[in-house]
């Protein structure tokens, strides 16, 4: 009996020294290299919160390391789960890794995301999450559809949104009254806006009752939660990346993959039986590629691209840029003045009027400085790298190892922009946003060869809202809000955002 309690012990005992070994076997890689070192919890790395322990997500784990070391290195060793990470601390280090030293920096701690499960195939087509030669060719297909002339000759879309969104509103207001919940609002003119530019359709969810889901929002919603949360699930997996394949980890649900495919399916036969044959939209593009080879799950790769971040992330701009205007009186009715000149009489604006309102870009900027909806940047290093990390010291990067460069660090830094919590589009007066992201501390779009290939899009979305309302309402806060619900890319409002709408 004793020498079975015995064995067990014994079998426990080992069980643990195996696994304290293994979270810790790298732990003295930065010191081997003299660089200093985040001191790691032991069997959580640096960040605790990308293993979803605490309260507290990976940006807010990520400011604690960067407030210690930056201003005195351009670069802290630290761990990711077990593996070593460097976390730059110096904007134009950054600037070097993403776009002067890209061909030593070409893949993403995304691009290991995918191919653990044959059936997540859809995901598999975005660049986001693709390496190598299959993301070049990923991103020249997918980026064909989104160039600024296409958009331009796609702008009757956006203009067309923008009229069912005051109708809307108009509606709502009636109905219901003068105050919108805006999360849902924005959420509303995205997937209309998305649903027309990619498939050509209707989605009533700006023509349905008020408040009412339509179909496309709810799955569109349920699936871009779905996809946020798998991100969430393999960054735990870094840990023990082996599991997921043994899992058979996806991105993407099997439900949502049925859905789009057969939207996309029954979009292309409508549009080949001449359906708005002469729109310059993003399934014109599609077709275009089939005819050049492409099959449909490539179409419904690329298609779910262009939702991904068309729906969520611009979503999630315009509302906090509807929320940071009205708490700024001043930046409100500076930026109304820009648009009703030029809206003019007629009140219509061009798509390169648009993009050009100097105020208008100001303002969209500065919210994406301060909410920085994707907080971080995570690069692979491809080939033997010498960086400068600062007091004389050379590192020679091994491939393999990551890097992560912390744009909402960067953006919220008060030594890079004073009164770094406080809304103000005029710190982009003097010279233009492009010059900051030059210097790498403006990076809501990334930078370099794998900046967003949506940008355009996004923005183009999220002016368009803007103008609307602008033009037709002034906008008062009725409750402050906290933004402490860090999902583990970056920091939310937290709870529903009531906003006041008086027709002007
Ligand atoms: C305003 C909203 C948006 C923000 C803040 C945003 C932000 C970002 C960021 C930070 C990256 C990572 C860049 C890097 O790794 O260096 C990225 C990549 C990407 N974005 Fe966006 N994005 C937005 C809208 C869009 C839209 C509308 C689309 C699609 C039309 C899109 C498609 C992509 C793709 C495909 C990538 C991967 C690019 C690559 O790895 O080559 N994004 N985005």
């Amino acid at each position: 009996m004793w020498s079975f309690i015995g064995l067990v012990l014994g079998f426990v005992h080992v069980a643990f020294a195996i696994v304290y070994l293994y979270l810790t076997w790298h732990h003295n890689y930065w010191k081997k290299r003299g660089i200093v070192t985040a001191k790691p919890f032991t069997i959580l790395g640096t960040y605790p919160g990308v293993l979803g322990w605490g309260k507290r997500g990976l940006v807010l784990d990520v400011q604690e390391v960067y407030n210690k070391y930056k201003g005195k290195h351009r670069a802290v060793g630290t761990f990711l789960t077990r593996e070593p990470q460097l976390l730059i601390l110096d904007p134009a280090l950054a600037h070097e890794i993403l776009v002067t030293n890209f061909n030593n920096f070409r893949d993403t701690i995304t691009s290991g995301f995918v191919g653990h499960n044959e059936d997540d195939k859809y995901v598999a087509r975005n660049p986001f999450f693709s390496s190598g030669d299959t993301w070049k060719k990923r991103r020249t297909e997918g980026g064909g559809g989104l160039t600024a002339n296409r958009l331009k000759l796609g702008y009757a879309i956006w203009q067309e949104s923008g009229q069912r969104l005051l109708k809307y509103m108009e509606k709502a207001i009636a109905e219901k009254g003068n105050i919108i919940e805006t999360r849902d609002l924005s959420y509303r003119f995205m997937a209309n806006t998305m649903a027309d530019f990619i498939w050509g359709i209707d989605a009533g969810s700006l023509t349905c009752k008020v408040q009412e889901q339509c179909e496309f929002q709810k799955v569109s919603t349920a699936w871009a939660f779905i996809a946020f949360q798998s991100i969430t699930k393999f960054n735990r997996s870094l840990v023990a990346p082996f599991m997921r394949k043994l899992l058979q980890m996806r991105l993407f649900s099997k439900e949502t993959d049925a859905f789009y495919l057969q939207l996309t399916q029954q979009a292309v036969k409508l549009r080949q039986n001449g359906n708005g044959s002469n729109r310059a939209d993003y399934l014109s593009h599609l077709i275009q590629l089939q005819q050049k080879g492409n099959i449909m799950d490539d179409s419904v790769g690329h298609a779910l691209t262009v939702l991904m971040d068309g729906y969520e992330t611009s979503g999630a701009v315009l509302y906090h840029l509807l929320y940071s205007l009205s708490e700024y009186h001043e930046v409100q009715e500076k930026l109304r003045t820009e648009i009703l000149d030029a809206l003019g009489d007629d009140k219509s604006i061009s798509y390169e009027e648009l993009i050009a309102l100097p105020y208008l870009d100001q303002c969209v900027n500065e919210s994406l400085r301060l909410t920085t909806p994707i907080g971080f940047l995570m690069k692979i290093c491809t080939r033997p790298t010498q960086i400068d990390v600062g007091n004389d010291k050379t590192l020679n990067l091994e491939p393999g190892v990551s890097v992560l460069i912390p744009a909402f660090q960067f953006h919220h830094d008060e030594s890079l922009y004073p009164q770094a919590d406080e809304f103000k589009p005029e710190r982009f007066g003097n010279e233009p946003a492009t010059e900051f992201t030059k210097r790498g501390m403006l990076l809501p779009f990334g930078d370099g060869p794998r900046i967003c290939l949506g940008m355009r899009v996004g923005q183009l979305n999220v002016k368009t809202a803007v103008v609307q309302i602008l033009s037709q309402y002034k906008i008062r806060q009725t409750k402050k809000l906290s933004m402490s619900s860090d999902s583990g890319l970056g920091l939310f409002l937290d709870g529903d955002i009531e906003l006041e709408y008086i027709k002007l």
